[in-house]
């Protein structure tokens, strides 16, 4: 393919038609959801979800994420749901959060990476929604980067990643959350938390109470947990005061706005005010834009670790932890 996707607009009619095309053709779409976006194919067709994992180079180990229309398909995926996996789904689908639960046969061995267990959710955004309902089958989608890299919260920003290697954009805007959903497991009738998220700790505590957030070491058991997530090209340092932001050839992801100006080259303010939830909307996105040849270093301020400030401070942590 040679050439740049095409950008549709995801709440066209026609455009939902001809993507829906597409995936029945086993391709891969891209498309929005509330966290970030999706590259999708039919989860049921091994061969669409082939072509998932070669273009984001993402090891095979590494499952993916099945996004269902309606709660009842839940049944022909998952074999059982427990009463607190099935409390969850009351609350938060449609919505950012995502259960593990034992599959069916009938998901294949690709979506699972051979597991016994399968990640579902039910996204809200009207467009992944629609798209979803108009095909009438899961679709199995991870996040719309290259592996290991930064989302994409914008359909254009889609387009650069995956230049040459994908047909078809549906825009749906900004993503409203701008971070992955919060995936969950249930063991011994307690939530675990494997990836922080759009669903916030204390959301979920305030629905079941205590939450176990320790991640383990057995890769099985979570086997996205892998070190270099969310990593921008350039070397990314946490700092905590901007006197730490010394080399001038940088770009600075600032958290909120500064009392002095910064010497970096390129500047993002997350939130002016330091609002949490306005920050997430813009990370990736302003991750993205830093991410230029001509800098020798991101610097990222250190945010408060409640709420989504956890889920970033998790991502920037990894970002930070890339050896070069
Ligand atoms: O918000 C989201 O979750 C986005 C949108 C597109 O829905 N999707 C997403 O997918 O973030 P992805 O593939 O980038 O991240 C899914 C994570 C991976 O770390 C994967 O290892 C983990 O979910 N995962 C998937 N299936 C699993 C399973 N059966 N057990 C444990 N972890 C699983
Ligand atoms: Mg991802």
């Amino acid at each position: 393919m040679d050439a740049r996707p095409i950008i549709l607009d995801g709440f066209q009619s026609s455009s939902i038609e001809q993507a829906v095309t597409s995936l029945k053709a086993g391709d891969v779409v891209a498309f929005p959801t509330e966290t970030v976006y999706g590259l999708g194919a039919a989860a049921l067709n091994s061969i669409g979800v082939a072509k998932i994992f070669e273009m984001k180079k993402r090891p095979h180990f590494d499952p993916l994420i099945v996004h269902i229309g309606q709660k009842e398909w839940l049944s022909s995926i998952a074999r059982h749901v427990s009463p607190q996996a099935q409390a969850l789904i009351d609350r938060f689908w449609p919505g950012p959060l995502t259960i593990i639960l034992e599959k069916q046969p009938t998901i294949p061995d690709i979506v699972t990476a051979g597991l016994q267990t399968v990640a579902v959710r039910m996204p809200s955004h009207p467009v992944a929604l629609n798209l979803i309902n108009a095909f009438g089958s899961p679709i199995a989608a991870p996040s719309a980067n290259p592996f290991g890299y930064v989302s994409a919260t914008r359909a254009t920003h889609v387009a650069c990643l995956f230049h040459n290697k994908l047909a078809l954009v549906l825009d749906g805007g900004p993503s409203t959350f701008g971070l992955e959903s919060t995936i969950v497991a249930i063991r011994d009738h307690q939530v675990l938390v494997r990836r922080h998220g759009a669903v916030t700790i204390e959301e979920l505590q305030g629905l079941v109470g205590e939450v176990h957030t320790e991640t383990r070491d057995d890769p099985l058991d979570s086997p996205g947990q892998l070190p270099y997530h969310y990593a921008p090209h350039r070397p990314l340092a946490i700092i905590k005061t901007l006197d730490e932001a010394t080399i001038s050839a940088s770009s600075l992801l600032l958290f909120q706005a500064p009392s002095r100006a910064p010497l970096s080259k390129y500047v993002r303010i997350l939130s002016p005010s330091g609002d949490l939830r306005e920050a997430a909307t813009n990370f990736f996105s302003h991750l993205i834009e830093l991410d230029r040849e001509d800098v020798d270093v991101i610097y990222a301020e250190k945010m408060p670790e409640i709420g989504l400030g956890r889920a970033m401070m998790e991502r920037l942590k990894k970002a930070a932890s890339k050896t070069f």
